[in-house]
């Protein structure tokens, strides 16, 4: 077993970590605070190659594997969360789902182009469509629904909680076609964000990631051509599974991230702090915080990379992929706090950025599918 990194891994890691010191770094603490969308760090990145990482290059992607995405999302989310789950929902829902379930026309129409982030020079993302008002762990309980008409369509419903909900080009929508079939009725089918029918709603105010995009988005009467449908009639919902598996590991590693830049932030403070007479450093009330938070993320991260090298390897992650996320989850929750615990006061104000990482930390225990969700998932194999 080798625990090092490739010559190449270290190539990637550099690169992300230079994105993110150069380019996230600066204006962080205000477009949380104006919930300003990173438009110009997620061009950069598409220019990085960084939007469809994991994408074969005959589709326009880098061709990289799922660790070199684990160590790239790491390096962003210690400084700004809200670009990279951007990042993790373009590359590992939206490309990859179409890369792996899409016919050739549909590679050729979409991928070539997301899998840059880039059309015409322009943004051009994805966004995920599952989510809807009554719809969010109990995800077979789609109302949006799509019609059969034959050579078309008829989407109907609102979808919520839509990540790169108003800069995204192109949807993956999920919506019932068979409601007698239940889970075996659902599609997923592409939708341009331009088309007949389609409404954005209002970008919600939220508590952290702040500068990502999240809105709902309406179908009246979309019509959706039958070539669109990712997969054979009824996929849609293990679609979904299969898709977000994958977008866990994105997610678990966004919340390491999130983790490793708390604790650095509340290492270094540690060290320059002075109270009682000394760094309080020296205490060891503060050394028994920061060697939990240490064992904690190398647990995390070791369960993120294992579960990036099982899908490497063509084996069933699914498993591994929901222990990752809702261990790193967790741990980027748990450290975060400890880390304005640390701070004291200063914890508790905007220019140390770890009250960011706090709010920033709690979504990652909630989208991409509840800790509860990552729970019965893990407690379903073990009772296989
Ligand atoms: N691969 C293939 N098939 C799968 C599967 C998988 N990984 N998981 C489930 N299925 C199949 C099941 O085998 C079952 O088929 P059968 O009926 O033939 O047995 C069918 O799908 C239905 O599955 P379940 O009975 O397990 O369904 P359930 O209602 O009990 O739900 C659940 C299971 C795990 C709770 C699931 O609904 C779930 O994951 N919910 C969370 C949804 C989620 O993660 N939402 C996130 C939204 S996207 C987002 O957040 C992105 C973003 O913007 C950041």
């Amino acid at each position: 077993m080798n625990f090092e990194l490739t010559e190449e891994h270290q190539m990637i890691q550099k690169a992300a970590r230079d994105f993110a010191q150069n380019e996230c770094l600066p204006g962080v603490i205000e477009r949380d605070e104006q919930q300003k969308f990173p438009k110009e760090q997620i061009r950069k990145l598409a220019e990085l190659g960084f939007m469809g990482m994991m994408v074969s290059p005959a589709y326009g992607g880098g061709g990289m594997d799922t660790i070199s995405y684990v160590l790239a999302m790491e390096e962003i989310s210690k400084i700004d969360a809200s670009v990279s789950v951007c990042m993790s929902v373009n590359n590992s829902l939206i490309c990859w789902g179409i890369e792996a379930f899409g016919t050739e026309e549909q590679k050729q129409k979409y991928l070539t182009h997301l899998s840059r982030g880039l059309k015409n020079d322009e943004l051009y993302i994805g966004a995920f469509l599952l989510s809807e008002p009554g719809a969010g762990s109990d995800a077979t309980s789609q109302q949006t629904t799509a019609q059969d008409m034959g050579d078309y369509y008829l989407l109907n419903g609102t979808k919520n909680w839509i990540t790169n909900g108003s800069t995204a080009s192109v949807y993956l929508v999920m919506a019932q076609t068979h409601p007698e079939q239940k889970s075996h009725g659902i599609n997923t089918l592409i939708v341009e964000k331009g088309w007949p029918g389609v409404t954005i709603g209002t970008k919600e105010n939220k508590m952290g990631i702040r500068g990502s995009d999240t809105t709902s988005i309406m179908f009246t009467d979309v019509k959706v051509p039958k070539e669109n449908r990712v997969g054979e009639d009824g996929f849609g919902f293990r679609f979904a599974m299969k898709t977000l598996a994958g977008g866990r590991i994105g997610i678990a590693s966004q919340a390491l991230g999130i983790a490793i830049g708390a604790f650095e932030l509340a290492l270094k403070y540690a060290k320059e702090r002075k109270a009682f007479g000394t760094e309080i450093m020296h205490h060891q009330a503060i050394q028994f915080k920061l060697a939990d938070m240490a064992t904690k993320i190398e647990a995390a991260r070791l369960l993120c990379l294992k579960a990036a090298w099982e899908k490497d390897q063509k084996q069933d992650y699914t498993y591994a992929s929901s222990m990752a996320k809702v261990y790193s989850s967790e741990t980027a929750m748990w450290t975060a706090i400890e880390a304005v615990q640390i701070h004291g006061g200063y914890g508790f104000v905007k220019e140390y950025h770890v009250e960011r990482l706090m709010r920033d930390a709690k979504i990652t225990q909630i989208y991409e599918g509840t800790s509860e969700v990552q729970r019965i998932v893990i407690s379903r194999t073990l009772l296989q």
